[in-house]
C-alpha cells in the first residue's frame, strides 16, 4: 500500500479570539508535524491556527512552533454551541486550502463538511477553481450540486486526489469514530480510493478514550437480529438499533 497523507485538522479554542470575518482576512501560519503511520497512512496533526501578518503565510515543517491543544479531552461542555459551530466553520473552510484546481475530491458528510462544501462553491464561483467531486451521501450530493460543484461517479473515476470528511470523536493518537451522520459505507469506499485525507474535527470532539460517542455500524437489514447477536458476541457493551427505523442512503 502506498503511503498516503492524512491531515488532521483540530482547532483550538484560543484561535477564536477574533471574529471569523477577521480570521479569514488574515493569512495564517499552520504548524503541523508527523505523528507516525497507521495502516499505510501518514498521520499529520495540525495543531492550531495562529494569526500571522499578511504575506507571512507558510507551512512550518520544522515543528518549531508546535503548540499543544488547549482543549482538555472529554470536556466537550467547555465549549458553547456557538463556539463549536464557529470551530466547525473554521476547520471546514481551512481544509479547502489544500484543494487545488484539477483535483478530484471526495466530499464527506456532516455539519463540519457543510462549510467545506460552501467554501468550495465560493471558490468555484469567485476564483475559477476547477474540481470535480464524489459525494459520500445523498445530502452531500444535493448541497454540492446546489453549490455548482461538478459531480463524478465511479464509472468515470477510479482514484481521488483527496477526501475531506468529518469525525465524531478523536483521541490523542488520532484514532477516530466516524459514521454518526449515517454515511458509513460510502465514506469508507471514498476514503480507500483517495490519495490523501483531511479530517475536519473541532477540539470539542477530543476524548481520552474513544467510545463516549457510540460506534456506528451499518448492517444489511436482512437478518439484522442475527448480525446483532454476532456483534454482541465479539463486542463488550450494549448493541442497539439506531432509532426504530433508521435507513442509510444504501438502504441498510
Ligand atoms: C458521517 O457519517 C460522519 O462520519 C461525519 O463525518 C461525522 O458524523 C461528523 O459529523 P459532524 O461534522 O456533523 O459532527
Amino acid at each position: 500500500m502506498s503511503t498516503r497523507k492524512c491531515v488532521f485538522w483540530s482547532l483550538n479554542k484560543d484561535s477564536h479570539t477574533h471574529t471569523q470575518h477577521q480570521h479569514r482576512q488574515e493569512e495564517r501560519h499552520r504548524p503541523w508535524h508527523t505523528l507516525g503511520t497507521h495502516e499505510g497512512w501518514t498521520i499529520v496533526e495540525v495543531f492550531e491556527c495562529i494569526a500571522a501578518p499578511k504575506g507571512a503565510i507558510q507551512i512550518n515543517h520544522s515543528c518549531e512552533r508546535i503548540c499543544p491543544l488547549s482543549a482538555e479531552p472529554g470536556l466537550m461542555s467547555q465549549f458553547t454551541d456557538a463556539e463549536k459551530e464557529a470551530m466547525k466553520e473554521e476547520a471546514g473552510i481551512e481544509a479547502c486550502t489544500f484543494v487545488k484546481s484539477g483535483m478530484r475530491i471526495g466530499i464527506g458528510t456532516g455539519s463540519t463538511v457543510k462549510y467545506t462544501i460552501l467554501e468550495l462553491g465560493r471558490r468555484i464561483r469567485e476564483e475559477g477553481l476547477e474540481i470535480a467531486g464524489i459525494p459520500t451521501s445523498d445530502a452531500t450530493e444535493k448541497l454540492s450540486i446546489e453549490q455548482s460543484i461538478p459531480m463524478l461517479d465511479w464509472s468515470e473515476c477510479d482514484q481521488l486526489d483527496l477526501v475531506i470528511d468529518g469525525a465524531d470523536e478523536f483521541d490523542h493518537d488520532l484514532h477516530l469514530i466516524k459514521g454518526g451522520g449515517g454515511a458509513l459505507l460510502r465514506e469508507k469506499i471514498v476514503a480507500e480510493s483517495s490519495g490523501g485525507m483531511i479530517v475536519v474535527a473541532d477540539a470539542s470532539k477530543r476524548v481520552e478514550v474513544l467510545g463516549a460517542f457510540p460506534l456506528p455500524i451499518e448492517v444489511n437489514p436482512y437478518g439484522w437480529e442475527q448480525t446483532k447477536r454476532r456483534i454482541e458476541s465479539i463486542c463488550a457493551g450494549p448493541v442497539r438499533l439506531r432509532g426504530t427505523n433508521y435507513i442509510t442512503d444504501n438502504g441498510n
